[in-house]
């Protein structure tokens, strides 16, 4: 399963590509709204900073809600830099674009997937990836994760080669049930990156081998 991270941040992305375990980058408008982006240009800014600190797809979502302005921002977009990949949400509207899109041949990652109905559509117009919202399941008393399960089995059922972008994970189990769910990608927040690096053991361990060391060394 690779990892991206779900950020517009630069300082997080930056400190996450030292790690060399991510290799992907997802964004909404939520995210860059969060960094003080709030029209295409600045959105377009920060992208192309984000593409020099990672060389894999970069998700960058629509902010248009109608089909056609979907269709023309989606194409704006694309053209930015090869690794963008255009986010578009599963409604209606969504749907109809992404058939036009990925009919260019763009690469289009499926957003705001809650079923394996939405999932389908998209697959049947040939989205590159289609993201169920995990934790927003969760918070609906649905189980994410269950979504994912089958979303993987029916994709393998069926050689549909649209990969599963598990999204909304919330914490660092969310990253292992994906992984065990056959998700081809988890996108996860720099802080469940950072609890994933982290066992109390491996802190006590570390202790226990500096101060061994140090006595060790004395005369
Ligand atoms: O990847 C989608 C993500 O940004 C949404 O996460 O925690 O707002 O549901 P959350």
């Amino acid at each position: 399963m690779k990892l991206f991270l779900d950020t517009a941040n630069i300082q997080e992305v930056r400190e996450a590509a030292a790690l060399g375990a991510i290799c992907g980058i997802t964004t909404n408008p939520s995210l860059a709204a969060k960094e003080n982006i709030g029209d295409l240009e600045s959105y377009k800014s920060s992208i192309l900073i984000l593409t020099q600190l990672i060389d894999g797809p970069i998700s960058v979502e629509v902010t248009a809600a109608e089909a056609s302005r979907m269709v023309q921002q989606g194409e704006e977009i694309a053209t930015w830099h090869p690794n963008v990949v255009v986010k578009i949400p599963s409604t209606m509207d969504g749907f109809k674009a992404m058939a036009v899109l990925c009919r260019q041949g763009i690469p289009v990652n499926q957003t705001l997937c809650f079923s394996i109905n939405q999932a389908l559509l998209g697959a049947e117009v040939g989205v590159r990836y289609v993201s169920p919202f995990v934790g927003r399941m969760d918070d609906e008393g649905q189980d994410g994760m269950q979504v994912v399960r089958e979303m993987v089995q029916v994709f393998r059922l069926h050689g549909i080669k649209t990969n599963v972008l598990a999204a909304s994970l919330r914490h660092p189990m969310h990253v292992v049930e994906a992984a065990k769910a056959g998700a081809d990608v988890a996108t996860i927040p720099f802080k469940v990156l950072l609890q994933m690096t982290h066992h109390p053991l491996t802190d006590v361990g570390m202790a226990r081998f500096t101060k061994d060391w140090q006595q060790a060394a004395k005369p």
